[in-house]
């Protein structure tokens, strides 16, 4: 498959926010967090917004990967937390970063955007409609939560992962996409209602609502599954991966998953502790984490997994 991810970059917003302070928020404890999400602190948005994580994402990853602005032909950002609802958040990026060459838009899915992405991506190169591509996962779901809702506010994060993505001989191995929208009901977030001369409602956006325990067990069968295929598709043993880069929305998930597919943790980084779950962004930054921290070296094999509400869900085997 024609198309390798060539650099990365991320941005979190410099507010940190812990479980502790969280205690002050809403009616929840440290220990229940930690137990039940592994998940200790998040970043929110104060001065930050998505557009403006997704630029400094986008430009640390166009330096990591040696690209310039006017070479990208194609923007794609995940998100479902956009500053507007129109113009996209890609074109707002294409025209801060100067890519001027570029064809931009935005998708909704959710927490396997990334994927989703890195999907059209490779399927433009393929077509020969691409060269080189950004895709960028970027969100503020901290302006979607009902912050006295402690079964939702405490699991999730803002910020924005980047990656230059090019035509090449190799780097995508195996990819495989999934959708099941009749359990789109496990995790919603309802637009702007209908509020016109012939119909009044209230205005105000809804927050996010979720049945965690639907969405879990989603995760710990649908994950494995697609894992294996896309490694079947590449042609790739489990044991020839050196990482497994999960969507980081629960410890006790990517435990399960590492269990069912028989690798060790080891194999599965995560940052969830730090950043909690930022939907389209926690692929794409952890994806940056781990490589800014030297953990990859060319020739590695490695696995990303998205996951979440429509629902759907993303794998892709790389070598790096
Ligand atoms: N603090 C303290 N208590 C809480 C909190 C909280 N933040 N949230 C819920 N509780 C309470 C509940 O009220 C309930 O109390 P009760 O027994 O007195 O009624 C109790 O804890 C158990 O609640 P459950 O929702 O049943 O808890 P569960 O063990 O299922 O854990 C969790 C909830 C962590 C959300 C779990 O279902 C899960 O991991 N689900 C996966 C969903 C997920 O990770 N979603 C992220 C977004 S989706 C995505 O990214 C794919």
């Amino acid at each position: 498959m024609p198309a390798r991810i060539i650099g990365t970059g991320s941005c979190l917003p410099g507010r940190t926010v812990s479980n502790q302070e969280l205690e002050e928020w809403v009616d929840t404890t440290d220990e229940w967090i930690r137990e039940r999400t592994g998940i200790e602190q998040r970043h929110l948005a104060v001065e930050e917004t998505t557009t403006s994580m997704a630029v400094e994402a986008a430009k640390a990853a166009m330096e990591n990967a040696g690209v310039s602005a006017d070479e990208i032909d194609l923007i794609i950002v995940g998100t479902v937390s956009g500053d507007m609802c129109f113009p996209s958040t890609a074109c707002q990026v294409q025209s801060q970063i100067g890519a001027e060459n570029a064809v931009a838009f935005d998708i909704n899915a959710a927490c396997a955007g990334f994927l989703f992405g890195l999907s059209i991506a490779e399927a433009y190169m393929q077509a020969d409609m691409a060269r080189t591509a950004l895709i960028i996962g970027g969100e503020t779901l901290s302006k979607m939560m009902d912050w006295q809702d402690r079964s939702t506010c405490v699991l999730f994060g803002d910020g924005a992962g980047a990656a230059v993505v090019q035509k090449d001989e190799t780097g995508i191995l195996g990819l495989v996409q999934g959708s099941d929208g009749k359990r789109g009901s496990a995790l919603t977030c309802r637009n702007r209602p209908v509020n016109n001369p012939l119909v009044k409602n209230d205005p105000m956006p809804d927050h996010t609502q979720m049945d965690g325990r639907e969405v879990y067990r989603f995760a710990v069968k649908t994950v494995p599954q697609a894992i294996e295929e896309a490694m079947e598709k590449a042609g790739t043993e489990p044991g020839e991966i050196k990482y497994f880069l999960l969507h980081q929305a629960n410890l006790r998930i990517i435990e399960s998953v590492a269990k069912k597919i028989g690798q060790p943790m080891e194999k599965f980084p995560t940052n969830l502790q730090k950043c909690g779950n930022i939907s389209a962004g926690s692929v794409p930054i952890l994806l940056d984490h781990v490589s800014r921290s030297g953990m990859l070296k060319k020739g590695d094999k490695i696995v990303l997994a998205g996951f979440g509400a429509g629902l759907t869900w993303g794998a892709a085997v790389l070598v790096w």
